[in-house]
């Protein structure tokens, strides 16, 4: 709490009443959808489904569900997970026929005595709960996937990581574009979210088609429970996009989370897991991790190791894209 003795203390935004905070600003479009329902009282869970759903189903958006970037082979592969506590969580990888990986880890949480399912054994699941199977490789998605493979030299293509994931606002803009920002391309990664409803739930959810062009049967941070998304109803939650290689190196949305759970506010917790992530002596331009968290009590921020994330906030005020306040490399 901020004191008159403690004026330079930095005021930490709080949710009052239902509350949704998603990565990037496609975001937007996705809280409105679930909004509704929240705000008529529905569950955290329920929302952060909705949330991820919105986006999978949306071919414009390249790094979640369908019209996601394939792999190195040209073949499509997701993951996601959902989170209420340790207690509860589900999580899938790798699947390659089914287009809502939140969904079926949703299943998983709920019908199964396992937190992860992955490949062949995850889509049979899915199937044999009633998900529609389906090709998940958009027409647009197939296109970029062959310019791709023009250009790059077939020595170079096991080793790409894809491009720095940059931000753009409603009108395809370049949130403050400068010279150095117009070389990013604007794909940007996991859909993450986290919810607070009015009785006080709190959920998680991730959704991603992992880096594009990777190798094929890579799995990044997002399907992870502990790396790309952690939620503990006792210290908070945290959902991190970017590189995933670099969030598993140190379980970065746990690490947050702990940290809330030791009496870091979110912006102290989301700085702690990117000062790790800075500290590193391998970092490329192309690299990015961001995380939101989200504290029980309603306290939440957000941070980013470079600049280009944004990220939405929504309440009965409305849906905010914002800038984080941590950047730790601001000049890169
Ligand atoms: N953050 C998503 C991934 O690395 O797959």
């Amino acid at each position: 709490m901020n004191t008159p003795s403690d004026p330079h203390k930095p005021v930490e935004p709080v949710a009052r009443g239902p509350f949704l905070l998603s990565t990037w600003s496609f975001g937007e479009r996705a809280n409105a959808a679930a909004w509704p329902g929240l705000a008529r009282g529905g569950s955290a869970l329920d929302a952060v489904e909705e949330v991820c759903v919105f986006c999978e189903d949306d071919p414009d958006i390249d790094s979640v569900g369908f019209g996601g970037l394939p792999d190195r082979d040209g073949r499509m592969s997701l993951d996601g997970c959902v989170m209420l506590s340790p207690e509860k969580s589900g999580s899938v990888c790798a699947i390659r026929r089914h287009r809502h990986p939140v969904t079926i880890a949703r299943l998983v949480m709920d019908h199964t005595p396992h937190v992860m399912l992955a490949g062949e054994g995850a889509d049979e699941f899915a199937q044999a709960h009633g998900q529609q199977q389906e090709e998940l490789l958009s027409p647009g998605a197939a296109e970029a996937w062959k310019k791709w493979k023009q250009d790059r030299l077939p020595a170079d293509q096991s080793r790409d990581q894809g491009v720095r994931p940059f931000d753009r606002d409603s009108t395809g803009n370049l949130f403050a574009a400068g010279d150095d920002e117009s070389r990013w391309n604007n794909n940007h990664d996991t859909i993450g979210v986290l919810s607070l409803d009015e009785h006080g739930l709190m959920a998680g959810a991730c959704s991603t088609s992992g880096m594009p062009w990777k190798v094929p049967g890579r799995v990044g941070d997002s399907p992870i429970i502990g790396h790309g998304l952690y939620v503990d109803p006792q210290g908070g939650a945290a959902v991190a996009t970017g590189t995933g290689e670099l969030v598993m190196a140190i379980c970065g949305s746990f690490l947050a989370v702990e940290e809330m759970r030791r009496g870091a506010m979110p912006r102290e917790a989301v700085t702690e897991v990117l000062e790790r992530i800075a500290a590193r002596s391998d970092l490329e331009p192309t690299h990015q991790v961001a995380i939101i968290a989200l504290r029980p009590d309603g306290h939440w921020g957000a941070g980013a190791l470079r600049p280009g994330f944004r990220f939405v906030a929504s309440d009965a005020t409305g849906h905010h894209v914002l800038q984080p306040e941590v950047v730790q490399l601001p000049g890169t």
